[in-house]
C-alpha cells in the first residue's frame, strides 16, 4: 500500500480549473486515490481517463457545488474510506453571477463541504480552502459581525443587505471563507486534522483572464504587484499540496497569502 492510501482519499473541487488542475497534478504524482468535482462533467471525464491511464484510483463528481444534495453526493463518493486531503478551489469570480449565486457557491456550498467532511478527516489531513485577496479587503469588524452572525448556517442570504453588488457579494463570500477556517479549527484539531485558507492575489487562469478582461482596475493591482506578474495556477497549487503534506503539520485554522505580496504593499 502507498503511503498516502494510508491518509485516505484526496478531494479537488473545482478539479478542471486554473488552479484544481496542477492541484490535481501534484497530488496524482504523490500516488493519491482521488475524488474529483466540477461543474463540467466532460472536462472531469477527460481528466479521469488520463489518470486512471497511470494506474490511480480516481471517481468524479460531475455538479453543481452548490446544490443542496451535493454533500450526500460526496459522502456517497467518499464510502468507508477517510479523507486525507481535501483542496477545494469551485468558486465563481464577481463578472461571473449575481450576488445571490456568488455567495451560494462561494460562501454556503463550502460551509456544506466543510460540514461533509469534517467527520472524515484522517488524523493528519487538512482541507485547504481558497479564499482570495479580496476577502482581505473585505475585512472589518462590521462585515465580520455579519458573517459570524451566520454561525453554522448554510444560508448566506441575510448578508445580501450588505452585498448587493457582485464585487463587494465576491469580497464578502471569500471573507466568509477565511472566518470558516479560523471557527472550524478546533473541532478538526480535534480529530488531528487541520484547515487552512489560501488568498491568491491576480492569478493567470480561465477565471483570472475573464477578470482582467472585464476590469481595468486588475492593471492597477498588477502595478502595486511586488513582483510584477501574475502568478501561474501551480503556484497556489503547490502551496495547497504543501499544506496537506507533513511538512505543513503544524499549520492550521490560517489564510496565508500567495498574492506576489500585493496586499502588503496595499498597506503601505
Ligand atoms: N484567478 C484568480 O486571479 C483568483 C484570485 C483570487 C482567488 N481566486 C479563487 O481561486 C479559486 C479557483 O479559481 P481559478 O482561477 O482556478 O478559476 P477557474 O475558473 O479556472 O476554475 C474554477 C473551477 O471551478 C469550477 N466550478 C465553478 N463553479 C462551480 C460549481 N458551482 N460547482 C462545481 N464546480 C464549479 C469551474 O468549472 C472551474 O473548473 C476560486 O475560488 C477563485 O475565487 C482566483
Amino acid at each position: 500500500m502507498r503511503e498516502n492510501e494510508k491518509r485516505g482519499v484526496a478531494i479537488v473541487t473545482g478539479a478542471t480549473g486554473g488552479m484544481g488542475a496542477p492541484a490535481v497534478k501534484r497530488l496524482a504524482a504523490q500516488g493519491w486515490p482521488l475524488i474529483l468535482c466540477d461543474i463540467d462533467e466532460t472536462r472531469l471525464e477527460l481528466m479521469a481517463s488520463l489518470i486512471r491511464e497511470v494506474g490511480l484510483q480516481v471517481d468524479i463528481l460531475a455538479g453543481d457545488m452548490a446544490e443542496r444534495g451535493f454533500p450526500d453526493r460526496l459522502i456517497a463518493a467518499i464510502g468507508e474510506r477517510q479523507v486525507g486531503a481535501l483542496i477545494h478551489t469551485a468558486g465563481l469570480s464577481p463578472t461571473m453571477g449575481d450576488p445571490a449565486r456568488i455567495l451560494a457557491v462561494n460562501y454556503d456550498a463550502t460551509v456544506r463541504l466543510v460540514d461533509a467532511v469534517r467527520p472524515r478527516m484522517a488524523a493528519g489531513s487538512c482541507a485547504v480552502l481558497v479564499a482570495s485577496m479580496a476577502g482581505h479587503q473585505m475585512h472589518s469588524p462590521e462585515i465580520d459581525a455579519a458573517i459570524d452572525a451566520l454561525g453554522t448556517s448554510d444560508d448566506s442570504s441575510p448578508l445580501l443587505n450588505i452585498a448587493m453588488m457582485p464585487e463587494i457579494a465576491y469580497g464578502v463570500s471569500k471573507r466568509g471563507v477565511q472566518r470558516i477556517v479560523e471557527r472550524e479549527a478546533k473541532a478538526f484539531g480535534e480529530r488531528g486534522a487541520r484547515i487552512a485558507s489560501i488568498s491568491p492575489g491576480l492569478i493567470d487562469t480561465p477565471m483570472g483572464r475573464a477578470e482582467k478582461a472585464a476590469q481595468p482596475l486588475m492593471e492597477n493591482i498588477l502595478q502595486m504587484t511586488p513582483l510584477g506578474r501574475y502568478g501561474v495556477g501551480d503556484e497556489i497549487a503547490s502551496v495547497a499540496v504543501f499544506l496537506c503534506s507533513p511538512d505543513a503539520s503544524y499549520v492550521s485554522g490560517c489564510d496565508i497569502k500567495v498574492d506576489g505580496g500585493v496586499m502588503a504593499a496595499m498597506r503601505g
